[in-house]
């Protein structure tokens, strides 16, 4: 049995996939895909940049693929992310001769991206994150160009949009730092708000970019607290754990101030120390312990990526990182060490 199988009746536990992952569907990825995860989310595939990268040209090939293979999984589907300021293509803000869209403009095209993706998946595609990143850690709107363009009101056209198009999915506003006190108070006020108008939103997504010993157990819980009784659904979104140094200061191992950075960021090359093993295995103990306990407002755990290997955590904050965030090791192997801190969790 495999991860899914400890939290079944709990929550699902998904995996993100890459565009790589969904082409080759190799068996070495298939097997522990297949034990393992009940629910999928696409690492880049649906994002705005990999599906319609120039204004007359689409590429559903692998965002197709990806929703094909979770069906033949019969397993749980998410669509990440319909509206971000990221990895959307410079078009979608601005004009050939690089003068910005004006109100009008950047709305149409973004209720039309939205229909366009999700009429394509309606009914097949449970889960949605409507809107990534909209706030700053200290609870303000992010000054992106949909806001600067929109105002606050793109969230609200966002998640209408979406609505009238699946009324029967899911639909989520996913963030980073949502346990930051000032960001979870900014987007509770804010999407409380937006319900209040009759605004369907059915949940808060918390990425769950997490270090070892930061943020703690109780800042985390503090904000659960706080979104469940606020009355939203939570969805874990995308669950790493970075134990490298890392210039914050904050991870598993310690920072030489009279060094640079770039010249100790990848200590641990050959392979993680047995020390670090141990507090990693215990950080997603200690982590699941708290999911478990809020387990009937949590519909999902979802780590960001199957093996190591393919972490985005390796190119993060700078690129040529080893790191050891996730439940698979370069091998697909499952890495037992931490499996078996989740199987004694659930025993007792
Ligand atoms: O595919 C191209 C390749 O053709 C090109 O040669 C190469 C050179 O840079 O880039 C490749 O694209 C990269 C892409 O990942 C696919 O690997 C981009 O540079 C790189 O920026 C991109 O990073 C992604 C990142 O979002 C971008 O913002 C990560 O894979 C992805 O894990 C990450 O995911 C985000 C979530 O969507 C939102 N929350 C935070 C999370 C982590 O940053």
């Amino acid at each position: 049995s495999g991860i899914k199988d400890l939290f079944a009746g709990d929550f699902y536990i998904g995996t993100a996939l890459s565009g790589r992952d969904v082409q080759n569907q190799s068996q070495e990825l298939m097997v522990p895909l297949r034990s393992n995860f009940n629910s999928l989310s696409p690492e880049n595939l649906l994002k705005w940049q990999s599906i319609h990268p120039e204004p007359d040209r689409f590429n559903f090939d692998r965002a197709d693929r990806y929703v094909e293979m979770g069906e033949g999984m019969d397993s749980h589907l998410v669509g990440h992310t319909l509206v971000w300021h990221k990895q959307t293509p410079d078009w979608v803000f601005q004009h050939k001769d690089g003068t910005g869209r004006s109100r009008e403009e950047l709305s149409f095209l973004m209720k039309s991206h939205i229909q366009m993706v999700m009429r394509r998946y309606k009914g097949r595609i449970d889960i949605w994150d409507v809107v990534n990143e909209a706030f700053t850690d200290d609870g303000q709107f992010r000054r992106s160009t949909w806001f600067n363009v929109l105002g606050e009101d793109f969230i609200k056209l966002a998640f209408e949009a979406a609505h009238k198009i699946d009324p029967q999915a899911e639909l989520y506003y996913n963030d980073y730092n949502v346990w930051k006190p000032k960001k979870t108070d900014g987007i509770l006020s804010f999407v409380s708000r937006m319900r209040e108008e009759g605004v369907e939103i059915h949940g808060i997504g918390m990425q769950c970019h997490l270090g070892l010993e930061y943020p703690t157990i109780g800042q985390l819980e503090e904000a659960i607290q706080k979104i469940v009784d606020r009355g939203f659904n939570i969805s874990i979104t995308e669950l790493d754990i970075d134990v490298l140094p890392n210039p914050s200061g904050r991870q598993g191992a310690d920072i030489d101030a009279n060094f640079p950075y770039e010249a100790q960021y990848d200590p641990y090359q050959n392979g993680l120390p047995n020390e670090l093993k141990e507090m990693l295995a215990n950080r997603y103990r200690d982590i699941f312990k708290l999911f478990l306990k809020y387990k009937d407002h949590i519909d999902r755990v979802t780590f960001w990526g199957v093996r190591d290997q393919d972490s985005w955590l390796n190119n993060w904050p700078i690129p040529g990182r080893t790191a050891y965030p996730l439940f698979f090791d370069q091998d697909y192997r499952l890495k037992k060490y931490l499996f078996d801190k989740l199987l004694h969790l659930k025993k007792t």
